[in-house]
């Protein structure tokens, strides 16, 4: 019996994770809400793209509560914890790229308390945070013994990021530098990306500092960049990264950071991302030390397709289905998880 599945948003994560849950030969859709008042009411299949689904989308919380499923993938644009524990309470496991990848026992004690009264599991997950940040990092230290470092990191170019508000006014590009610095990015990603630095300082074993250092850097033009914002002038944030670091005895032991280019000329500091390009990277230094590059969830400038980094955090969601419903109730991070695969294309399973 397929496990029936309950879309959360159809946003660039939402609309790969319907196609996603369309594939795997394990589920089945059988719900969709929707933000928007214009999306409800319509199929599915028009709001993907493709042909019919014979799924109407709703934006009635209560429907969807009232429905028989087993999994939610929760992609909205921002969390709201509410609508996750009553999603729990009403008995639908909820896989999400929004938060809780590896929440302290006082961040996830109502959730918790929820998904126990629903007998339910919450499983956060993603790319970074929620994948490169700390899981594969995790899995490849397993090649290492003596490990004395661990570090992940992401490379992109922001140009291919078309999202114009969220690059200005939410992540400060093109803002002179004190605003950016002082403005909500730093606080919106110290939430999950602490996470990804503590789960891999837990499940190693370093004894660090109890607290995990936040930092910022900011690059600005030296000449007009254009950008899908607009023409961003000499002086303006033209470049941002952020780090996040375990210590100890005074010195990082591991490690994650965000690299965000607009382009690679015209800034100062003239930060590259060096001949590998846009990329994620993950470094373990031990006994041996080994280093791993993911290229291809970062499209290219001017190029065609689909934002990939998004279809693989929504695979990431869809793919984790099965083992977040088989799990226990509450929260099950990838420490409680089984290994979890993607599955084959129908045509050759
Ligand atoms: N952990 C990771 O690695 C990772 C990677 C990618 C994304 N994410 C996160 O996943 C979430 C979804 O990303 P996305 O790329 O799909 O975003 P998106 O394209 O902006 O879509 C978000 C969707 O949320 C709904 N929405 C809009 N305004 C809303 C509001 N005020 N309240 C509730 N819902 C609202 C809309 O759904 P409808 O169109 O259905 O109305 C919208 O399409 C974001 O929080 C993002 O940060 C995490």
């Amino acid at each position: 019996m397929a496990l029936r599945v309950v879309q959360w948003a159809t946003g660039g994560v939402g609309v790969a994770a319907i196609k996603g849950v369309l594939e795997h030969p394990d589920l089945e859709l059988v719900g969709c809400w929707v933000h928007s008042p214009g999306k409800a009411g319509k199929d599915v299949g028009e709001i993907i793209g493709t042909g019919r689904v014979g799924v109407t989308a709703t934006d009635s919380v209560d429907e969807i509560l009232a429905l028989d499923a087993d999994a939610v993938v929760y992609a909205p644009l921002l969390p709201n914890p509410d609508e996750v524990a009553a999603l729990l309470r009403s008995g639908k496991n909820v896989v999400t790229p929004v938060g809780w990848v590896y929440p302290s026992e006082r961040q996830s004690a109502p959730l918790r308390e929820a998904a126990l009264e629903g007998n339910a599991t919450l499983h956060g997950t993603g790319i970074a945070p929620g994948g490169i940040s700390e899981k594969f990092p995790l899995l490849f230290s397993a090649f290492s013994t003596g490990v004395t470092f661990v570090r992940a990191e992401e490379f992109s170019d922001l140009r291919t990021y078309e999202a114009p508000d969220v690059v200005r006014h939410v992540m400060g590009f093109g803002e002179v530098p004190d605003k950016a610095l002082s403005g909500p990015m730093q606080k919106l990603l110290d939430g999950g990306f602490i996470q990804a630095v503590r789960m891999i300082v837990d499940k190693m074993g370093f004894d660090t500092d109890p607290k995990v250092r936040s930092s910022q850097e900011i690059a600005v033009a030296t000449a007009p960049i254009s950008s899908p914002i607009g023409t961003i002038e000499p002086g303006q944030v033209a470049g941002r990264k952020f780090h996040w670091e375990a210590l100890a005895g005074g010195e990082p032991v591991v490690r994650v950071t965000v690299n965000w280019l607009m382009g690679e000329e015209n800034l100062d500091p003239a930060w590259t991302f060096g001949p590998e390009g846009q990329r994620y990277e993950m470094e373990v230094r031990g006994n041996p030390d080994v280093t791993i590059t993911v290229k291809g969830f970062q499209s290219e400038v001017g190029g065609v397709g689909p934002e990939y980094g998004i279809v693989g955090t929504a695979a990431h969601c869809v793919n984790s289905i099965p083992a977040v419903c088989a799990a226990e109730a509450g929260i099950a991070t990838y420490l409680d998880l089984p290994l979890i695969s993607g599955k084959a294309a129908t045509r050759l399973g």
